[in-house]
């Protein structure tokens, strides 16, 4: 029997390990649930808006320079399933005056499009506000702020990190996907 300290240590460790391994999960998801549907998205994928039925591959002209992001799914190229079965995969897309973007930034930019993870990294939620004067993306559940211009880093609230970046280019004016998130997409569980 250890000391009042060593057993409220040992709890603490078990409620984190019990929420990272949820957290994991979350982000993972077992092989056996994979399908195309759920599957992140890989090098090579389309982007398709949400919502558009005639799932037409969007070019940067279909997004708007310095308004608010528009939602997108990743597409498989080959079979056109759309990778919806997983909000995980659910992505925004923002288009900004490459001049104005980091230098990592611009490197994972086609034609000043950028992509990132829909989700929060806080709860889960979704990123969908806009700060138009300062040209920053918000979480409206608990006002998060993340600088898109640099890599989604939070300026302000309680996410605890960048929101995972999906770097993108183009091909034959396409916008396409040129390499997994940076991260794994993932929030905390409370
Ligand atoms: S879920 Fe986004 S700030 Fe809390």
């Amino acid at each position: 029997m250890g000391s009042f300290g060593e057993r409220v240590g040992r709890r603490a460790i078990l409620k984190a390990g019990i929420a990272l391994g949820i957290q994991l999960s979350l982000a993972r998801e077992s092989p056996g649930q994979q399908n195309g549907a759920s599957q992140r998205p890989r090098e090579g994928d389309l982007l398709v808006k949400v919502g558009d039925a005639t799932v037409t591959p969007l070019t940067p002209a279909d997004i708007p320079v310095g308004v608010k992001q528009t939602m997108a799914w990743p597409m498989d190229p080959m079979d056109k399933t759309v990778r919806n079965g997983s909000r995980l995969n659910r992505v925004l897309l923002l288009r900004l005056d490459p001049e104005k973007l980091s230098p990592e930034t611009k490197s994972r930019a086609a034609d000043g499009v950028l992509a990132y993870t829909a989700i929060c990294t806080h709860t889960g939620c979704e990123v969908t506000e806009w700060l138009a004067d300062e040209q920053l993306l918000v979480c409206p559940c608990h006002e998060s702020r993340f600088e898109p211009k640099d890599g989604a880093r939070v300026v302000d609230g309680p996410a605890p990190r960048n929101l995972p970046a999906l770097p993108l280019k183009l091909m034959d004016g396409t916008l396409v996907v040129a390499k997994p998130f940076t991260a794994s997409v993932a929030f905390e569980v409370q």
